[in-house]
């Protein structure tokens, strides 16, 4: 079956990490994994976990108000109404920007949900959904703005293989092969916080070999952009792995992921740093200013 598989991992920014790391952990609910820094020490970004899905929260952020459309959105799955309203509670008292919390018909893929934005603008969402998704899947689905809902659907259902699920709240949702969700918003314009977007701050998919043969062909064609592998090129992926990041028609900052027989694992910060370098060099180049850490003027 030609279809992405999973939704792996998020990363949106942030400016200010034991924040956002206080904020995710103690009022979101989300589970603390490492803290990653760059060649010189500083922090870098922070993962979380959802399930097993990675939420990373990256520094250096940006200076960008949240979007009027709701999106780029990320939103969390929580097993029962229980949970989610506990976490409701702890939001709401946190001071953030919130959203009335929704209560969906039956013939919504979610029983009930609730947007929030956090302390760095981006718009979140946590939700129950009817029909649970396995307990490693935290993440449930994302949103996009797109300029041309038309040429959207072609992308994510030609492109990805994604199966078209319908429209809830005026958001074209598709599905993985997992039941996770990407949709996307018809917007006049694209926000300032789809077009800026954060160094490194992308969303991520699991797909099949087979299947990513067939992407790397279509992605283009369906005015999608490949940017290539820079970890490939820098000696991180394990043997077998294959990856691109690539932008939909829209600019939104995507990667796909055919993983290799054996998982690698996550590598150190020293080693990663190690093995960056020396591909660099190799390569004629060297490591730039955001990668040593030296402080980027937003
Ligand atoms: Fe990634």
């Amino acid at each position: 079956m030609f279809q992405a598989e999973t939704l792996d991992h998020v990363a949106f920014p942030v400016r200010d990490l034991p924040r956002s790391e206080r904020f995710y952990l103690e009022t979101v609910g989300l589970t603390f994994m490492t803290q990653r820094k760059n060649a010189d020490g500083s922090p870098r970004h922070t993962y979380m976990k959802a399930g097993e899905n990675i939420v990373g929260l990256t520094l250096p952020g940006v200076a960008v108000p949240a979007s009027a459309s709701g999106a780029p959105r990320y939103a969390i799955g929580l097993p029962n109404v229980d949970q989610f309203d506990a976490a409701v509670k702890r939001i709401q008292a946190s001071g953030v920007k919130c959203f009335d919390v929704e209560s969906h018909g039956a013939d919504s893929p979610f029983v009930t949900a609730f947007q929030f934005i956090d302390p760095d603008d981006n718009q979140i969402e946590l939700c129950v959904r009817r029909q649970p998704l396995a307990e490693t899947d935290g993440v449930s689905h994302v949103i996009f703005e797109t300029g041309n809902l038309a040429r959207s659907i072609k992308f994510y259902t030609e492109g990805l293989g994604l199966k078209l699920v319908g429209e809830v709240r005026g958001e074209t949702l598709f599905e993985f092969q997992n039941g996770q969700m990407l949709g996307v918003k018809e917007v006049k314009e694209l926000a300032e916080r789809t077009r800026k977007k954060g160094r490194a701050c992308h969303v991520a998919f699991n797909v099949s070999q087979e299947d990513y043969d067939v992407m790397l062909e279509r992605i283009p064609k369906l005015e999608g952009k490949s940017l290539g592998d820079f970890r490939a090129t820098d000696g991180l992926r394990p043997d077998g792995e294959r990856s691109i990041y690539f932008f939909d028609p829209d600019t939104n900052y995507l990667q796909i992921t055919a993983l290799g027989d054996k998982s690698g694992g996550m590598i150190s910060d020293e080693e990663k740093w190690k093995l960056t370098q020396e591909n660099r060099q190799k390569a004629g180049r060297g490591i730039s200013s955001f990668d040593k850490g030296v402080k980027i003027q937003k």
